[in-house]
């Protein structure tokens, strides 16, 4: 196994109100590729500090993150923003999708922005919902269907335009256990059969038995258990 991400001493502080919070700690971690990794801890423990770094959606105050063996964090806003949009999904607690469209044109419209030529769209669209398990669901909007449902779509607009990784911030945090359970085993999925990493964010224990591999953070550390 490899590493696809790695982080290098990376510390994260924000300034409030004159004070200095440190979100982050000389953290050093390793994610490998084609893996399911879960970062656990409770609410203002750095999780999503740490998963917005590992994404190059925000800059540490200090410390290196490695995507594969290039340093993300030396690089430009405009070839940060390359990387996001070529090797990266995101999915996010509340979903987002766009409550005028259906389902399949949700999904269309995340490869028009990751600019994917129109012929291509729908049938990527179409593979992605079937591999979510919504293929009947394709022409519903996200009104007509529930939680766990809209999830899925959001799943597979991040899938959609074939990233290494994703990354997922508290994607069942709106979800009962049962509906949260069948999200975390679409993501087993994916890790198993289309070689994507993933790493997400939780503070449900009931989840990380599906994970391969845990991370703890508690007051911005990394925890050995
Ligand atoms: N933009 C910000 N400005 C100030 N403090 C922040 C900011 N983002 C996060 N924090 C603080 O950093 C700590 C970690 O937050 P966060 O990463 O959101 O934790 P978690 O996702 O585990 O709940 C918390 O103390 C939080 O208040
Ligand atoms: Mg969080």
């Amino acid at each position: 196994m490899s590493a696809i991400i790695r982080t290098q001493d990376l510390c994260r502080s924000f300034q409030s109100g004159g004070e200095t919070i440190r979100a982050l700690k000389n953290v050093n971690i390793e994610i490998q590729e084609k893996s399911l990794t879960m970062l656990k801890g409770r609410s203002g423990s750095g999780k999503t500090t740490l998963i917005n770094l590992l994404g190059a959606l925000d800059r540490p105050t200090k410390g290196k993150v490695f995507f594969h063996d290039r340093e993300i964090t030396a690089l430009s806003e405009r070839k940060r923003d390359e990387l996001r949009r070529r090797d990266i999904g995101f999915v996010f607690q509340s979903v987002a999708l766009i409550s005028m469209m259906s389902a399949l044109e949700n999904v269309e419209f995340g490869l028009r922005v990751a600019g994917v030529p129109a012929k291509d769209r729908k049938k990527r669209a179409e593979e992605c919902l079937t591999l979510v398990g919504l293929y009947k669901r394709m022409h519903h909007r996200p009104h007509e269907m529930s939680g766990g449902e809209q999830q899925r779509v959001a799943i597979a607009r991040a899938l959609a335009h074939k990233p290494k990784v994703i990354i997922a911030d508290e994607p069942t945090g709106e979800l009962d256990t049962h509906t949260g359970l069948q999200v975390v085993k679409l993501f087993r999925n994916l890790v198993e059969r289309e070689g994507i990493t993933i790493i997400m964010t939780t503070h449900d224990p009931s989840m990380v038995e599906l994970a391969d591999n845990v991370i703890t953070l508690d007051d911005g550390e990394v925890v050995n258990e």
